[in-house]
C-alpha cells in the first residue's frame, strides 16, 4: 500500500494542508515543522504522485507523443528528437506506440486527455483525425508529425513524400534500370501511397520504363523477405531489375530473400533502393541506398511548433515545416566491385 499524504500529516502530527506546503511551497513553513515533515517522509518512504499533483494544479510538464510503429527505428529516432528537445523546456515524453493501428492510437490520443499532458505529438495511422480534432478541441495542442495536416488544421513537419519516391525511382532509372518494382505496405498509410506517386512519375518519364506495384501487408522486415522471395519465384527474364523499397525495414527483407537466393547479384542483376536511412541501411550486408528522412530534426522540430502553440495559442507563427529528401547512395545501387 502506498504512503499517502495523510500518512505522513499523522506521522509528523501535522494537518494534510501543512504537508502539501512542506512538498510545494516550503519557504512559507517554519523550518522546524518542515524539518519534522521531512523526517516523517523519509522515515515512512513517502513518494510524491506528480501527476497528481500536475492534474490538481491544471497543468502538466508532460508530452504525448504517438508513433505508428516503435519497432521501426525511423520512429525510434523521431522520439529520440522530441526528448532531447523537450528536455531543454523541462519536460518528459509520454511515449505510445499505435502499432499501425488506429484503436491502439485512439486509447493513448484517450490517456494524454486524462493525463492532461501539455500537448499531444502523433504520427496518425490512417486520414481519420476527428480524434485528434476532440483532442484539439478540448484544449490541448496538437501537432502532426511525418504528415501534412489539411487546410491549417493542426501545427505539422513532415517530408515531401512524393518528391521523395521521384527521387529514389529516378535514381534507379538514371542507372540504367527499367523494369522497376516498388514493394509497398498498406495503402493506407499515407506516406507509402506518396511515395508510390513520386515513383509512378518518375517512370512515366521514361518512355521504356515499367513500374510493378507489391502491396504487402505491413512495412516490415518479414514483409520485405516475403516479397523478395515472390520476385526471386519468377523466371530471371519476368524478374525486375530494380526495386524501390517504401522504407528500409522492406529493403533490408527484400535483400535477405536476394542474398538467400544465391544467383542473384545486387546491384548487378537487380538494384535496391530504400526510404528512411535508418542505421540498419547502412550496416545491411550490401550497404542500401535510401531517401534520407531527418527522423531527429523532425521530432524535435514538431515539439517547437507546440512549444509556439502553447507560448501563442492564437498566434500567427509558423505551423508547417516540411522537409526536402536526400539522396543517399550506397553499393546497393551503384557497385564498386569490378565487374567480372
Ligand atoms: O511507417 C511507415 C514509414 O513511414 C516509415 O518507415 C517512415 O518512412 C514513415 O515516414
Amino acid at each position: 500500500m502506498a504512503v499517502s499524504v495523510r500518512d505522513v500529516a499523522v506521522a509528523a502530527s501535522v494537518s494534510v494542508g501543512t504537508v502539501s506546503n512542506v512538498l510545494n511551497r516550503p519557504e512559507k513553513v517554519a523550518p522546524a515543522t518542515v524539518e519534522r515533515v521531512q523526517a516523517a517522509i523519509d522515515e515512512l518512504g513517502f513518494v510524491r504522485n506528480d501527476a497528481a499533483r500536475q492534474l490538481r494544479a491544471g497543468r502538466s510538464r508532460s508530452i504525448g507523443l504517438v508513433v505508428l510503429d516503435v519497432g521501426n527505428p525511423f520512429f525510434a529516432d523521431i522520439a529520440r528528437g522530441a526528448e532531447a528537445r523537450a528536455a531543454e523546456d523541462g519536460m518528459t515524453v509520454l511515449l505510445g506506440n499505435a502499432d499501425e493501428q488506429a484503436g491502439r492510437e485512439a486509447s493513448y490520443l484517450d490517456l494524454f486527455r486524462e493525463q492532461r499532458v501539455n500537448g499531444v505529438l502523433v504520427t496518425p495511422v490512417g486520414e481519420d483525425l476527428h480524434v485528434l480534432e476532440r483532442l484539439r478541441d478540448s484544449g490541448i495542442p496538437v501537432i502532426l508529425v511525418d504528415r501534412e495536416a489539411p487546410d491549417g488544421a493542426f501545427g505539422w513537419v513532415a517530408m515531401d513524400d512524393v518528391e521523395g519516391g521521384h527521387l529514389a525511382a529516378s535514381h534507379l532509372l538514371d542507372r540504367g534500370r527499367r523494369r522497376l518494382a516498388f514493394v509497398g505496405g498498406p495503402r493506407s498509410i499515407r506516406q507509402v501511397g506518396d511515395r508510390l506517386a513520386g515513383a509512378q512519375r518518375a517512370v512515366d518519364e521514361r518512355p521504356d520504363a515499367t513500374l510493378e506495384v507489391l502491396d504487402m501487408p505491413a512495412l516490415s522486415v518479414l514483409q520485405g523477405r516475403a516479397a523478395g522471395e515472390q520476385l526471386m519465384a519468377r523466371p530471371p527474364a519476368e524478374r525486375p531489375d530494380a526495386v524501390f523499397a517504401a522504407n528500409d525495414l522492406l529493403a533490408v527483407g527484400v535483400l535477405q530473400a536476394l542474398a538467400l537466393i544465391g544467383d542473384v547479384r545486387v546491384p548487378e542483376d537487380i538494384a535496391l533502393i530504400g526510404y528512411d536511412d535508418i542505421d540498419f541501411a547502412a550496416a545491411a550486408v550490401v550497404p542500401l541506398s535510401s531517401i534520407r528522412q531527418p527522423a531527429r530534426l523532425i521530432g524535435s522540430s514538431a515539439v517547437d511548433l507546440l512549444l509556439q502553440d502553447l507560448a501563442d495559442p492564437d498566434g500567427s507563427h509558423e505551423r508547417a515545416i516540411r522537409f526536402r529528401p536526400e539522396l543517399v547512395v550506397r553499393e546497393s545501387t551503384v557497385s564498386e566491385r569490378p565487374h567480372p
